[in-house]
């Protein structure tokens, strides 16, 4: 038997067939250029991993704000639209199947970053504390005071142009990010969304943002919800997120029942892990045991640091129908390979070109320079 079997399968995500349940989960790579547009070096990132069932794109911004990652790239002008399309025409003709991951962050902008000179946003007027802005030197933390947000709406409707604007890229499809202390996660949560409007107040308040976000998102891409997912992260403490337990489980039951009616394409689920609490303030629960479950209609997709094994275990036993891995794809472009063949997985690489490349060496840097399994033979032979 085939190692890894149960990774192996193909499976149906509404009309698409992909082709295994290896997925590549979104990774910041900050190689998109000061304009925040996709080029040569993305495409032969993307098809690089193409072995992938499905690939899930970088968080990409759907508006202009002050994100703290001047490379990110972006979907919200006409030129990054094109430099997309030739990310995803090449990866269709690699054989694989992407999504694009609609990405606002919220509180955790800097106005100063932003070319437009944008206030930074959020639900409540409630700063993040303990951030610190990668591309800034020195140590401003993230905003005291953002600004509230007056009209929610007019974000909703953000998301809906900008799942439009994949459609037009070619993306097979949109992932919302509803994870890690964004926009979406900044509103589902009761610390740091205390509006007493439609918006917030009780959990299902709450929850209305996401999903209205997931709504806009299935009407900009073209009406079939299957071409829609969302990444959440229940007790993440990342950016400065945790609820309590006891919220923790309203909030994000309530949420996912309304994501089962919707009958989105996917809920990709961030297991707690204390690499991405860095103040302790997440919830440590068993996410996957809390909530997986709850998910009747759309594909269950765990994520999180999960070996082979473990994730082709998840599979098998029924817990999860897609797996996502990060950071192991940043050095094993052909990560899926490695794992059906039962070869060696690289880990050897420096956390430093996770955000971009070393200083003063070129763009492909820890990016499109890594060696597949094959490729690493012929060079040691
Ligand atoms: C990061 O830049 O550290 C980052 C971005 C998006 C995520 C998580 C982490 O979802």
């Amino acid at each position: 038997m085939a190692y890894l079997q149960h990774l192996q399968d193909p499976i149906e995500l509404g009309s698409l067939l992909l082709k295994n349940r290896v997925v590549l989960a979104s990774l910041t790579r900050n190689r998109a250029g000061p304009n925040r547009t996709p080029g040569p070096v993305n495409v032969e990132y993307y098809v690089q991993r193409s072995s992938a069932g499905l690939l899930i794109s970088e968080g990409t911004i759907i508006s202009e704000l002050g994100l703290n990652a001047p490379n990110a790239p972006g979907i919200f002008t006409s030129g990054q639209i094109e430099g997309w399309s030739m990310v995803t025409k090449a990866v269709h003709a690699a054989g694989t199947k992407i999504f694009c991951q609609l990405w606002h962050v919220g509180r955790t902008a800097h106005p100063g970053m932003d070319p437009l000179g944008q206030p930074t946003v959020s639900p409540s007027g409630i700063g993040a504390r303990g951030g610190k802005f990668r591309a800034l030197p020195g140590q401003p933390g993230y905003i005291e005071h953002p600004e509230i947000i007056q009209n929610p709406w007019d974000f909703v409707g953000l998301f809906e142009q900008a799942a439009k604007n994949a459609r037009d890229a070619g993306f097979d499809g949109v992932e919302i990010h509803g994870a890690n202390g964004y926009l979406v996660h900044q509103f589902l949560e009761s610390h740091s969304n205390v509006r007493t409007d439609e918006w917030g107040g009780s959990a299902e308040k709450r929850a209305k943002f996401a999903i209205e976000v997931v709504k806009a998102a299935i009407r900009g891409f073209g009406g079939d919800p299957k071409r829609v997912g969302i990444k959440l992260s229940p007790g993440g403490g990342y950016n400065d997120m945790g609820d309590p337990e006891s919220i923790l489980m309203e909030e994000y039951s309530y949420l996912i029942s309304e994501l089962n009616d919707l009958d989105i394409g996917f809920i990709e689920l961030y297991r707690y892990s204390n690499q991405f609490d860095p103040l302790g303030r997440g919830t440590p629960v068993d996410v996957v045991e809390r909530f997986q479950h709850l998910i009747k209609k759309p594909l269950r997709m765990v994520n999180g640091v999960y070996s082979g094994e473990e994730g082709n275990e998840a599979v098998g036993n029924g817990t999860a129908d897609l797996v996502s891995y990060g950071t192991p794809f940043i050095g094993n472009p052909d990560l899926p390979y490695r794992f059906f063949n039962n070869l060696p997985v690289f880990t050897d690489f420096t956390v430093a070109i996770w955000y971009g490349p070393r200083p003063g060496h070129p763009i492909t840097d820890g990016y499109t320079d890594f060696k597949t399994h094959h490729e690493s033979i012929a060079r040691e032979g």
